[in-house]
């Protein structure tokens, strides 16, 4: 049920198409200041790392879903772009080279919810990184857990060969001082007005830095160092400003 599918791919095609400008500068000026091997986990459908193959990068993917990463693929392909793109978890990955970049973009990190895969998530990824490589992700963070239309919400698209792509967001009633929002959500492909397609999604966001800091010491404990956080692609960091993904920058301890 957490996987995602078919539908839910459609909808993230349909719904995320381009990327903001600001977005991907943000994520092309690490890719330029790598100056080696770019990775991409949770890279999904290629939203990001295809504009940045455009520009000249290579940019390895992986991510726990077929169905996204089929996008990413065929697109790869008919571009000639000579990515190597892998299925897997970020716990799990075993890939045969190593980063001087690893970046997970639009707080998909959070999706990330267990404390133990966290850990072995943070250890994988230090792992995958050269010497000093860097790491930078993005994480929601604790005030904003119970704000959920920021992050999801019920719409309907049409597809352009003309069926309609539903997805409707049911909240968990939940503590609200928890650090993790679960959801369920409902994917229907509607075809000449009959339904012919359904699939659920179990969708758990886990908040970050709950009463206060533990995110650094986390990424510390794990091998990392000279971490950075900004929540604005302008590089800032403002307390009062509510409502965006944290973005942490670190590197991989020398
Ligand atoms: C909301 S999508 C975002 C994709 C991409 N980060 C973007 O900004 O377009 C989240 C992606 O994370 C993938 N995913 C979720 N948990 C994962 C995990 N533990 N390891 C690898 N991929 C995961 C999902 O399959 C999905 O493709």
């Amino acid at each position: 049920m957490r996987h995602y599918g078919k539908i839910c791919t459609l909808m993230y095609d349909l719904d995320k198409t381009v990327v903001p400008e600001e977005d991907l500068t943000f994520y092309l000026n690490y890719v330029e200041e790598a100056n080696g091997p770019v990775l991409q986990p949770m890279v999904g459908t290629g939203r990001f790392a295809l504009p940045l193959m455009e520009k000249g990068f290579k940019v390895d993917g992986v991510d726990a879903s077929a169905d996204m990463l089929a996008k990413y693929r065929r697109v790869c392909k008919e571009r000639g772009y000579d990515a190597n793109i892998y299925e897997n978890t970020l716990a799990e990955m075993e890939l045969p080279e190593l980063y001087a970049l690893i970046f997970i973009t639009s707080g998909s990190f959070s999706l990330i919810i267990d404390d133990e895969e966290i850990s072995r998530s943070l250890v994988n990824v230090n792992r995958h990184l050269l010497p000093g490589g860097r790491f930078v992700f993005e994480v929601s963070e604790y005030y904003d857990a119970h704000n959920f239309d920021h992050h999801w919400n019920s719409k309907w698209l049409k597809a352009p060969e003309g069926e309609i792509v539903l997805q409707s967001v049911i909240q968990k009633d939940q503590d609200r001082s928890s650090d993790i929002v679960h959801s369920l959500v409902r994917y229907e492909l509607i075809k000449d007005g009959k339904l012919v397609d359904t699939e659920f999604l179990e969708f758990s966001l886990k908040c970050h830095n709950n009463g206060g800091d533990t995110l650094k010491a986390l990424l510390k404990e794990h091998g990392f160092e000279d971490i950075i956080y900004y929540n604005s692609y302008d590089k800032t960091y403002d307390k009062d400003r509510k409502g965006f993904n944290l973005i942490v920058e670190c590197r991989k301890k020398q």
